[in-house]
């Protein structure tokens, strides 16, 4: 969608896999769908270096609202969890540098049963524009497939005539692929991202299919994404309970390649170091924000290997092998055998990121370097052509 926004994958936080539809704050009042859940995040990723990592967003997901609209047929926040309403949480997430994300749903009623939006896109795109949000989640559930384009387009229309500058987040192909290949030339022109594929759950199982859906479909869309508008494989799981260290270092490596939007969906208030370095890895980072806004794609698949690919700026290259096995020990795999490797002609540059950083110095078409990965791992590296005499020497002397 061009309207100047989502230039480069969002990033950000957003509530639903970690904290889902927790609505009983009598009972678990750290942990329920309030105000007070999305203020401490956003203490926490100014205070934790998230801010600075660049994470940006505070997203809200479903069962934030009331279960009636107002006299005037707005949506209101629910009274008790939100007691000072969504505009001063938005002041407050505004006050510490970091912008707001809120939900609703294109059709009757949101997936867990609150108001949709159908019949009130217009009225819904002011309030979220009155309250001063940056970013609408739009679901889908409730909604008959066939007017499903036209739903989104709507909205996209009554966002934009708000005059506001709020991001766009779509779940439109997501719902229109059981009955059709959806149109994602029309979808690129009406949101910033867009979900393809099932929820993410907190396991790697979830997290394969998503990576197994997206390669089987990386021909239709991955010449949809670029700036403005991305593939959205869901959030982030990362610091939860369900991956291993070394999957959470793949989910992370992936999501690179992907261009996707990183959305973590995880609790900063408590998480392990490990993760939070991972989620915070400046290197994992600039690769998933690279300026050239290609989406990279699976390349290679073979026993035990999947190897992913992606252009980035500066005809450089960010490689991904994972070790396909869940078995056995670290598996070694030679670099020279990917499928781009005519890019280290005559030479090139390469630095590996994960699983750990290291400058692997200069290779050539017959580099014997190999990297070793873990069972469900991934090696990520970046490799940058050295094209003559001259600019080995730039390299060198920078
Ligand atoms: C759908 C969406 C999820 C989440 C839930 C909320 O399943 O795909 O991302 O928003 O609804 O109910
Ligand atoms: C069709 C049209 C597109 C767009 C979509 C909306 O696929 O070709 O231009 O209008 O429908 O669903």
């Amino acid at each position: 969608l061009d309207n100047g926004l989502a230039l480069k994958p969002t990033m950000g936080w957003l509530h639903w896999e970690r904290f889902m539809c927790n609505v009983d704050c009598d009972k678990d009042p750290d942990n329920c769908i309030s105000e007070r859940l999305y203020m401490q995040m956003a203490d926490v990723m100014v205070k934790e270096g998230w801010k600075d990592a660049g994470y940006e967003y505070i997203c809200i997901d479903d069962c934030w609202p009331s279960r009636q609209r107002d006299a005037k047929g707005r949506l209101q926040a629910h009274p008790k969890r939100f007691p000072g309403g969504i505009k001063k949480l938005a002041d407050y997430i505004h006050s510490k540098g970091l912008k707001l994300g809120i939900y609703a749903d294109v059709g009757k009623n949101t997936c867990a049963g609150y108001p949709g939006s159908l019949g009130y896109y217009e009225t819904d795109a002011q309030t979220f524009a009155d309250w001063g949000v940056d970013l609408l989640k739009f679901d889908g559930c409730f909604m008959e497939w066939k007017l499903l384009g036209e739903g989104y387009v709507n909205m996209s229309k009554a966002l934009n005539k708000t005059g506001a500058n709020i991001l766009y987040s779509c779940e439109w192909p997501l719902y229109e692929w059981p009955f059709r290949q959806p149109n994602y030339t029309a979808i690129r022109e009406t949101c910033n991202h867009w979900r393809n594929y099932a929820d993410v759950f907190d396991s790697w199982n979830s997290v394969k299919s998503i990576l197994q859906w997206t390669a089987s479909h990386q021909d239709i869309i991955v010449p949809a994404a670029g700036p403005g508008g991305w593939n959205d494989p869901d959030m982030l799981d990362i610091g939860n309970f369900g991956l291993s260290h070394v999957q959470e270092e793949s989910q992370m490596a992936l999501w690179a390649i992907m261009a996707a939007p990183l959305l973590m969906s995880n609790d900063l208030r408590d998480i392990c170091p490990r993760s939070k370095e991972l989620l915070q890895n400046s290197h994992i980072i600039a690769i998933n924000q690279d300026p050239l806004g290609k989406q990279g794609y699976r390349t290679a698949t073979e026993d035990h290997f999947e190897v992913w690919e992606r252009p980035l700026s500066q005809n450089r290259l960010a490689i991904a092998v994972m070790n396909k096995m869940e078995i056995g020990g670290r598996r070694e795999f030679f670099i020279r055998e990917t499928p781009s490797w005519k890019i280290c002609s005559p030479q090139c540059n390469v630095t590996q990121i994960l699983p750990q950083y290291k400058e692997m110095g200069l290779q050539t078409p017959q580099s014997d370097l190999v990297v070793s990965v873990s069972p469900s791992g991934t090696a990520l590296l970046t490799v940058t052509p050295i094209r003559d005499f001259t600019s080995f020497h730039k390299l060198h002397q920078n």
